[in-house]
This record gives structure tokens, sequence and C-alpha cells, in this order.
């Protein structure tokens, strides 16, 4: 088995791109670096190490909404083929407990887990394989929407895409809006849309979900840093930078920031560049916006899908949405 690698859909290669992203980032006022850099190899390795702290509630959560209503959102889909695509797959270990329901439920499924990280990839057909040894994986490593239009071309089977564990919130509400149509543009009338949401929630658990007592979400914070030093021979002293996730209250979002301790220039190679920053200064890293009910009712609407179902924790904290292509 090995999974399918989609040529890079920019003009750039993947390092010019992130050498690009970083010049500019740290050139605008307030500086700032894309969410979408943490995840190289090292990054996907400590995101599945946050994923797994208690303070982390959404995947525990999401994990509950499978093994508790996996057999409601599989009733939607009994006796038929379907392709599901996992976009942003992880180690994809809540998916295969939808798998099995969908399976118990007499549909026959092609996984398709699509994830930028060949790493992430390899240890995921490796997890495959342990789990659902009979399972036909057909992975794709690129760019979620690349992904998708590449699979479009391959033949016409109905797919139920997979978008979960909050990954919506690292988009702005109009990236949001334009990412979910451009997934729908890749789709066909009656396909099927998965949506894990993560619900406005009381601040205190928020806070403690993103700075964590183990300082996981700041090592991954810091290696956007380290892969700086790494890739594009800039020389960040990790040691005079520190994590900071707050809530933004008027925006309904968690943001993280690196804050400069001291006043400092580093230098980064590959972009000919010396930035300065000032003490306490930071530099933006990530959003991860916390959604109403109505925000999600109101998202599908103008995103061209149906609201079939939604299915959410005890606590009211997390979310799956189930649309359907209009
Ligand atoms: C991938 N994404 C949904 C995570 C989130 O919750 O925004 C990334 C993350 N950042 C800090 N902790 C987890």
């Amino acid at each position: 088995m090995s999974w399918h690698v989609l040529p890079t859909t920019t003009a750039e290669s993947p390092r010019a791109e992130f050498a690009l992203s970083v010049l500019t980032g740290l050139s605008e006022r307030p500086k700032q670096l894309s969410s979408r850099w943490f995840y190289d190899d090292e990054g996907s390795r400590l995101f599945q190490q946050i994923m797994g702290l208690d303070e982390y509630y959404p995947t525990d959560l999401e994990r509950w909404i499978f093994d508790n209503r996996g057999v409601d959102i599989a009733a939607h889909f009994a006796g038929r083929s379907l392709d599901v695509v996992d976009l942003g797959a992880g180690d994809g270990s809540k998916t295969f407990v939808l798998i099995q329901h969908l399976r118990d439920a007499g549909v026959t499924v092609r996984y398709v887990p699509i994830d930028i990280s060949e790493g992430a990839m390899a240890s995921l057909y490796g997890i495959a394989a342990k789990r659902m040894p009979d399972l036909e994986v057909a992975g794709i490593v690129g760019d979620y929407v690349a992904g998708l239009r590449w699979l479009s071309a391959q033949d016409d089977r109905e797919r139920l895409v997979l978008f979960l564990g909050s990954n919506i919130g690292n988009f702005d509400k109009p990236r949001a809006r334009a990412f979910l149509r451009r997934i729908w543009s890749g789709l066909r009338q009656g396909d099927h849309l998965l949506t894990g949401f993560d619900l406005k929630k009381d601040i205190d658990v928020l806070l403690s979900a993103y700075n964590d007592s183990e300082g996981v979400t700041s090592a991954f914070n810091l290696n956007l840093l380290s892969r700086i030093n790494r890739e594009l021979g800039g020389n960040f002293d990790l040691d005079q930078w520190r994590h900071f996730g707050t809530y933004n209250v008027f925006t309904g979002a968690m943001e993280s920031y690196l804050m400069s301790l001291t006043k400092q220039e580093v230098h980064i190679e590959a972009l000919r560049t010396t930035f300065r920053f000032q003490s306490w200064e930071p530099i933006h890293t990530e959003y991860s916006y916390k959604y109403l009910v109505d925000d999600i009712v109101d998202l599908a609407e103008v995103c061209g899908f149906d609201g079939i179902e939604r299915y959410t924790d005890p606590k009211g904290w997390f979310t799956d949405a189930l649309w359907a292509v209009r």
C-alpha cells in the first residue's frame, strides 16, 4: 500500500513559499507567522501529544461523539459505498471509530486521508494496517483542496468529507467561508461534509486547553521558530521567547502569540534579513475560533450546504455538524 503524493499547486517550492510567508509575516505590524507552518513532522508529532492531554478537551469530546453517536451518523449512509475523505487526518484514531460504525451499518468504505505531512501519512498507514488490516486506504499527501480536486477527477464515488477536531477554527470567519466554499466546489450534490466545531464556553476551560501545564502547547508554538532556524537558517534563541495563549472576547477566538522576552535581533539567512524585536513584542501565530450554534447554521446556509444533523457532547462544548451539498 502506498499513498499518492500531489505536486505542489503553487508556482513556488514549499520551502520558497514558507520563506516568503515568513518574510511577509515578520514585515507586518503587528508581526505574524501563519499557523499553517506549525505542521512539519515535529509539529505534527507535538500536536498528537496535545490531543492526548486532559486539558485539551476537543479530541476526547469528539471521540465521545463518535463512540456514542457514530451509530446515528452511520445510519445516514447505511448500505452505500463511500469514500471517507479525512482532511488533516492526524493519527486517524477518531476516524477509525466512525469507520467501524459505518461498516457495521453495511457501508463499503474506502478511506482517503489527506495530509500535508508525509511523516504523518506514513504513521497513519501503519496505524490503519494494525487497526483495520482489511480497510482499503488511498491516502493523498498534499493540500486539502488540491487533494479533493484530484480525487473528484478519479471517479464518481459518493463522498463523506471529514474536517474534524475544530480545524475550521484556525481560519478567521471570511477564510472559513472561503474554505468551505472551495470544499463545496470540489464535491457533487448529495455528497456530505462532517465538520467539528469547538463551541463557546467558560473562558478558564479555553485558557487551560491552550496553555497546558506540561508545556506541550508551548513547545508546539516555539517549534515554529525552530523550524525557521532549521529550514531557513534563522538564529532565533528559543530561550528568549515565550508562548502566550489568550482569549479575545470580542472575536470569540483563542489567540496564540510568541512573546519576545528581550530586545533582540534575529537574522534569517535565507531571507537575507535581520528582524528587530522589542521586549514583550508579540508575534501572532494562531487563531482558534469558537462558535455559537447560530454561527454554524448560518455558515452552512452561506456556503451551499443543507444542515442534516448536529451531534454534541453532554457538556455542550463541542459539536460535529453533518451537512449535505445542496
Ligand atoms: C489543529 N487545531 C484545531 C488546533 C486548535 O485547537 O486550534 C491546534 C492547536 N493549537 C494549540 N493547541 C492546539
